[in-house]
């Protein structure tokens, strides 16, 4: 295993030489940003994989289920580290098959995975020269499980990508604990040691290994949890080993990667201009948990999909396979329903943009693609299908040179309108979750909409479900539920969850806000604008139907300016809104 050492510092000094390796906090050292991520733009999907001891417990410990995220069960068990070490002996990767694994990634039409190198309990999936804790150890399985998986999905076009806990570390001392500072005791004696010095002997040392060993094309930081710059510098600089090497923002310090990582949410807008990517469980759980069963659906997945491709992000899907190295079969059949969609609609999805259109559509998404001869598309993604058989783009004054249904190459029709495009689809939608209509133009798109919504003509703001951003959090999205004038926020259940109108009034007012809402219990919330909040009482409407309620007056500034709803931390209860009103108060 010391071999390993002499040659990558070899190969380390001498591209630590190079211009390449010495770039400032915040940029990666990397060739031209545009050649090298073009890849993992185009790619919009990739498979997240979550494994390891954790994977042994499966979410139980000492008889008892043990809540949260499965590989996270040593720490909120505060198992000792001896206890959990012992799980290993279970963890037999007997049922492992990585080219099984690489066709069911590869079928799904993801073209790049990202499985777990080390995670938060310090286990390493391959055979590591500075740790006794990884498959080499006290474990039945294969001496390297990452070798296998590296090979066989390039050997399918694939790239591979590793994820890499550098800082927490709940079983080598002196590893990071979320919640505790630096070199602070954790739930066992034997964790306690100098952070530092963890970083130095095992963080640096794993990473380097496994950037010289497998030469990853994604290499996926998590949780920074004390560290700052001067101690990300090391981890920041052994990237210099992977020149093409893309990595997100979760090293540390000033070091901000390539991508943005929101977390079982999609961010209402997107980052414009900013690569992202959006990571997500099928059901509520990274790692294996036997008991988890609140499995999304194959619709969710892959509307979840349409809607961060039509943001300009990419979506990290994550499996959790057992300790034998099993797929649960909900996940392999979701991955086959998403492949299946794929193999008739990735042309909407790889190498796409976002919408040109800065709102919601209210029957779906749009993607675009430019190419070098002035031609554009649009791909509609339609949730909803019209029952008119009519889609309005609107504000688009531009006619399409030809309008095609994707999956059956069928003809449609297209007619400018004072609204819009309108572009007619007939009555039959070809996919019950998402339908492609794809739409090439020859001439640059006209499109005047707004991204904020303005007053009608009788002077109020009508705000629809599709106009609100709705902020979700690490506890999954806020739902839309139903389409067109019907469609409404629901389910809004959790306190951190907000949402935000983007308006523009032609003068500074005062404005009553009247709700169009339902709510099991009374609750509370805040209207907000700046530095102002209104507090709204709201109280229990009856039965299932809709209630126009006056959630109170608020005075907004002439100009763009955003109205937020955020909900009082505590006090808060599930809510379905459909739509608001701002009536100006004379
Ligand atoms: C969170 C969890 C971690 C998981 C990661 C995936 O950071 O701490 O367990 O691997 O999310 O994004």
């Amino acid at each position: 295993m010391k071999r390993y050492l002499a040659c990558s510092l070899l190969a380390l000094g001498a591209l630590l030489s190079s211009p390449l390796a010495h770039a400032a906090p915040g940029e990666s050292p990397k060739p031209s940003d545009e050649a090298r991520t073009r890849w993992f733009r185009d790619a919009r999907l990739g498979i997240f994989i979550h494994w390891g001891v954790y994977s042994v417990p499966a979410g139980e410990y000492k008889g008892k289920p043990v809540g949260w995220i499965g590989e996270w069960i040593m720490k909120q068990a505060s198992i000792p580290v001896a206890d959990y070490r012992a799980f290993a002996k279970d963890f037999t990767a007997a049922n492992y098959k990585p080219e099984d694994w690489a066709d069911l990634i590869k079928e799904s039409g993801a073209r790049y995975t990202v499985i777990t190198a080390k995670h938060h309990d310090g286990f390493s999936l391959y055979d590591s020269a500075v740790s006794d804790w990884d498959v080499a150890g006290d474990c039945p399985s294969p001496d390297d499980l990452l070798a296998p998986l590296a090979a066989a999905v390039r050997a399918r076009g694939l790239k591979f990508g590793l994820y890499y806990s550098q800082a927490q570390d709940w079983t080598h001392p002196g590893g990071a604990i979320m919640g505790k500072k630096a070199g602070e005791a954790g739930w066992d004696p034997a964790q306690t040691g100098d952070f530092d010095a963890y970083l130095r002997d095992v963080a640096v040392p794993q990473t380097r290994e496994i950037l010289t060993r497998y030469q990853p094309d994604v290499l996926w930081w998590d949780t920074p949890v004390n560290m700052n710059t001067e101690r990300a510098r090391p981890l920041h600089e052994l990237l210099a080993l992977q020149p093409g090497i893309i990595t997100n923002n979760r090293l540390g310090g000033d070091f901000k990667g390539d991508t943005k990582t929101p977390e079982q949410h999609i961010p209402p807008r997107g980052f414009p201009g900013e690569m992202f990517e959006v990571c997500m469980t099928m059901n509520d759980t990274w790692g294996f948990k036997k008991n988890d069963l609140n499995w999304k659906s194959s619709r969710d997945i892959i509307r979840n999909l349409s809607d961060i491709s039509s943001k300009g992000g990419n979506f990290l899907l994550n499996i959790g396979p057992d300790a034998t190295g099993r797929i649960p079969e909900t996940s392999v059949k979701i991955l086959k329903d998403l492949g299946r969609w794929m193999r008739v609609n990735s042309e909407a999805i790889y190498a796409t943009t976002a919408s040109p259109f800065p709102r919601r559509l209210p029957w779906g998404r749009v993607t675009q693609k430019a190419d070098a001869d002035g031609t554009t598309t649009l791909f509609l993604h339609v949730w909803d299908w019209p029952a008119d058989g009519q889609l309005l783009l609107p504000t688009l004054q531009t006619k399409p040179a030809s309008v095609r249904i994707l999956a059956t190459n069928a003809r449609a029709s297209a007619k400018l309108s004072p609204e819009g495009l309108l572009v007619r689809v007939g009555a039959t939608a070809p996919d019950s979750d998402v339908s492609v209509v794809k739409l090439t133009f020859k001439k640059p798109l006209v499109i005047t909409q707004r991204p904020y919504v303005e007053p009608a003509s009788d002077g109020a703001f009508t705000l629809t479900a599709f106009d609100a951003d709705r902020h979700g959090s690490l506890l999954g999205d806020i739902p839309i539920e139903g389409g067109g004038n019907s469609a409404f926020i629901a389910r809004w259940r959790h306190d951190e969850w907000w949402i935000e109108y983007q308006l523009n009034s032609l003068a500074a007012r005062t404005w009553r806000v009247e709700a169009e809402l339902r709510a099991e219990k009374s609750t509370k919330l805040l209207l907000k604008n700046g530095a102002t909040e209104v507090a709204a009482d709201i109280a229990a409407t009856s039965g299932d139907a809709f209630q126009k309620i006056t959630l109170g007056t608020i005075a907004l500034p002439a100009g763009k300016t955003a109205l937020e709803l955020r909900p009082v931390r505590g006090q808060w209860s599930s809510i379905d809104l459909r739509a608001l009103r701002l009536i100006p108060v004379p």
